[in-house]
């Protein structure tokens, strides 16, 4: 037997007694198996769990979701970040209702045809609820396959994951596709670490795998050099107007699109300089409380944050002027100014 069809056997069959217990394992649903696997791209297990639940007491079916106000949803999301993710579930979940009566496609072409599903979310969706051989190969599945090959293809190039997953979809078996996805993901995720050692000890592949065997783990994936992140330094405003916090939308375009921020402007200014720029913006400082410092890391970008918190006199037409309580319930607003709302809310 070949050794892919191998890797398939051992995964399926180790996968009952090992899979971890996960909210969106509990049905096949295709609109729960979809939401969750939208929310766990470039996001950590931990940190989806209480998210998911919470989105789908609000919005519990399909319907729910394409009829969602976007400030709701982007609220339901703030702090998961990439808020793209987002807007495409609402889009799909159109498409969905308005030209499928409601019914989720049940076809690799149709689900991959939905905004904001690529290649690895259509095979994990047809996999997983319909049954159908269609690997889903994210970096965990690339990582436990490529070691357990010694395949030192770049993972990065769209022609090795073209591979892998042809590979792979010739050991799909009926009636244990979502098994398999499921398993390669979890052994990713829990066995054969992203970062660190692998257990290759408690490893169902290990009799199978080449790294384990030339103790050879730390070769693979091959990847491209990382790129340097651009770092930037930004100056925030935290202009409090009586009970009232100034906060604005930003731009409809680019990073953090339509989410709600604190103003703030490019570069480092000393506090007289910050002073300054709020006077122009109308809002009469009178004292200036404290600054913050605090480096967001994005993926591309870093942003390197002095916070300067000032009392002021006027509410400026320029912002909107918004109470602790709406801050906390209604805007949504990025994780990178977080830390500076954290520090308001403990100043109160
Ligand atoms: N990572 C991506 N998809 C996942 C899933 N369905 N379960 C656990 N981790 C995942
Ligand atoms: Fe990964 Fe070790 Fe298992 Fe190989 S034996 S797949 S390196 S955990």
């Amino acid at each position: 037997m070949n050794k892919c069809k191998k890797l398939a056997e051992y995964l399926v069959a180790w996968y009952p007694d090992h899979a971890r217990d996960l909210p969106w394992r509990k049905d096949t649903e295709p609109y729960h198996v979809w939401l969750s696997e939208i929310m766990l791209q470039q996001t950590r297990v931990e940190a989806v769990k209480e998210y998911y639940k919470r989105f789908l007491e609000a919005l519990p079916s399909i319907e729910a979701l394409a009829a969602v106000e976007d400030d709701y949803l982007l609220k339901l999301w703030e702090g998961l970040g990439y808020y793209n993710r987002a807007r495409n579930l609402k889009k799909a979940a159109i498409t969905v209702v308005e030209d499928r009566k409601g019914k989720f496609p049940n076809t690799y072409e149709g689900i991959l045809s939905l905004a904001g599903i690529g290649e690895y979310t259509a095979g994990a969706i047809g996999s997983i609820c319909f049954d159908l051989p269609t690997p889903a190969v994210d970096g965990n599945v690339l990582r436990v396959y490529t070691r357990v090959m010694e395949d030192s293809s770049n993972i990065d190039k769209q022609s090795t994951k073209k591979k892998i997953r042809e590979q792979l979809a010739k050991v799909y078996a009926k009636g244990q596709c979502g098994t398999l996805t499921q398993s390669l993901m979890e052994l990713g995720a829990t066995v054969c670490l992203p970062n660190g050692m692998p257990k290759c000890e408690e490893c169902p592949l290990k009799t199978l795998c080449g790294a384990k065997e030339h103790d050879t783990w730390q070769q693979y994936p091959v990847r491209d050099k990382k790129k340097s992140r651009k770092q930037e330094d930004k100056t925030v405003f935290v202009l409090q107007c009586g009970d009232r916090i100034a906060v604005r939308k930003r731009a409809s375009k680019g990073l953090l699109s339509g989410m709600w921020e604190f103003p703030n402007v490019e570069g480092v200014l000393i506090e007289q300089q910050a002073a300054d720029v709020a006077s122009q913006w109308n809002t009469v400082p009178k004292q200036m409380k404290m600054s913050v410092n605090y480096t967001h890391v994005f993926s591309h970008v870093e942003w390197r944050m002095t916070a300067y918190y000032l009392a002021c006199s006027q509410m400026c037409e320029k912002f909107h002027w918004v109470t602790m309580e709406e801050l906390e319930h209604e805007v949504a607003m990025p994780s990178a100014f977080r830390p500076f709302l954290d520090t308001l809310k403990r100043e109160r």
